[in-house]
């Protein structure tokens, strides 16, 4: 089945989406040369609609630039998303192809542009061709997969809707490597791309920066949980703890102080964990740098963990070390890992290639952004509403569009083997 690369193919330029889509991919040249004359270019504006529930389908649309949401209303003002979409992805080929009324309605959450091809085109073109009505079959089964996951997620009684979220660890076993920096960024840039379904976390106790970067006032912590309260919290007592950032982002705080952060157990993560995830679609996880109890119980609870190194030889060897320890002693799966070069500091000795090929592994890279990340945190500021442009959110941003990605596929799996 083909899936859906747009995540590593957003950003390769201005060279147009009319060469990276899967969808115009799969065509002869000969081919996508025609259907390219049939596009017709459309604007949508951010808030506008697509298409809606109820609407006859007459079109196909490839987004060309910006973000979509798709969803349901079974009621006026109640909605259920189902997804986003967004650069060099299809939308509308259910009810396209199934010559029916859309069941879902698409909005745009930013300024978009789509491509769309009318019903009479697509059957000169392309009714009968063979590879596009494999993609789109394939396509259709992977969302409709997603789609029932989600469903059958939220349907379940709270107790056993055991883990809906997906959970990313960044972890990294020397202190000033940015671990917090991009947990927090991180979860600002999946809160602003799922709205109210994102927590971060806090457990990088000794100096509880994540709340400090933001001043944030904590009401509760993990700390003075016991397992028992935290496994039997319902949404209103998680709130409670919950610390609500601008972006809808909400952070779960461990400690009021250092030492009290010390006290924290394996069992008060599990149970937070656990908790968050049955309530949140993305739980990050700022873990502090050693390997304590708290790092060993939050790494082996996340569906992704990001090890964060810092362009110096010394940093290297620590990675390789992590390694070992995570795949050797606490038997992690190695693809659960994932590596991020990151530049606190301006001067840079190691390249991103040396790190790739001493550990054979793929890494994503993140510049450095100047002052910006550091007077953000002292004055309380999230960087990535403030510095679109700074190095840093620009990371973040590509690292929110993965996770997305993976969790994705990880709730359509989950929702195929359920
Ligand atoms: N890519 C970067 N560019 C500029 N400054 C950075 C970058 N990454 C981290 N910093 C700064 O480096 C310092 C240490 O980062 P922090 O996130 O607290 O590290 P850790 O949590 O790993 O100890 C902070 O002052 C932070 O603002
Ligand atoms: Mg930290």
């Amino acid at each position: 089945m083909p899936r859906l690369p747009w995540f590593h193919r957003r950003r390769d330029g201005a060279g147009g989406i009319l060469e990276r889509a899967p969808f115009l991919s799969v065509l002869e040249p000969e081919l996508r040369q025609r259907v390219r004359k049939r596009l017709t270019r459309r604007k949508v504006e951010s808030g506008k609609s697509l298409y809606r529930q109820g609407e006859a389908a007459d079109a196909l649309y490839l987004i060309e630039s910006g973000r979509f949401r798709l969803f349901v209303s079974e009621r006026p003002g109640q909605e259920r998303v189902l997804q986003f979409l967004g650069s060099g992805e299809i939308i509308g080929e259910a009810a396209f192809i199934a010559e029916t009324a859309y069941v879902t309605s698409a909005i745009a959450i930013e300024d978009a542009f789509v491509l769309r091809l009318a019903r009479a085109d697509f059957d000169n073109l392309l009714g009968k061709n063979d590879a596009i009505l494999r993609y789109l079959a394939g396509v259709i089964s992977e969302r409709q997969a997603l789609a029932n996951a989600r469903l059958a997620a939220e349907s379940q009684p709270e107790e056993s809707r055991a883990s809906r979220g997906f959970v990313t660890a960044v972890y990294s076993p020397r202190g000033g490597s940015g671990v917090t920096t991009i947990a927090l960024n991180l979860a600002i840039a999946l809160a602003q791309r799922h709205p109210d379904d994102v927590a971060l976390l806090d457990l990088d106790v000794l100096f509880g920066h994540a709340l400090g970067s933001l001043w944030l006032e904590p009401r509760g912590v993990l700390a003075q949980a016991s397992p028992v309260t935290l496994r039997t919290l319902d949404r209103p007592g998680l709130d409670i703890y919950l610390i609500p950032h601008s972006s809808s982002l909400r952070i779960f705080p461990a400690a009021t102080k250092p030492e009290e952060g010390q006290t924290i157990t394996a069992e008060q993560v599990h149970a937070i964990v656990t908790v968050l995830r049955r309530h949140f679609g993305y739980v990050v996880l700022d873990l502090p740098h050693t390997f304590s109890e708290i790092a060993l119980s939050g790494l082996e609870l996340a569906d992704r963990v990001l090890v964060i190194a810092t362009p110096e030889s010394t940093s290297l060897r620590d990675v390789l070390e992590t390694r070992r320890i995570l795949t050797e002693v606490l038997s992690l799966p190695t693809a659960r890992l994932a590596y991020v070069l990151n530049r606190p500091h301006p001067y840079a000795s190691l390249g991103v290639s040396e790190f790739a090929a001493a550990t054979a592994a793929p890494w994503t890279e993140i510049g450095h952004g100047g002052d910006a990340p550091a007077t953000a945190a002292l004055r309380g500021e999230s960087l990535v509403d403030t510095r679109r442009n700074n190095a840093v959110v620009r990371g973040v941003i590509a690292l929110a569009e993965q996770i997305t990605t993976e969790a994705r596929e990880h709730a359509a799996l989950s929702g195929r083997s359920a």
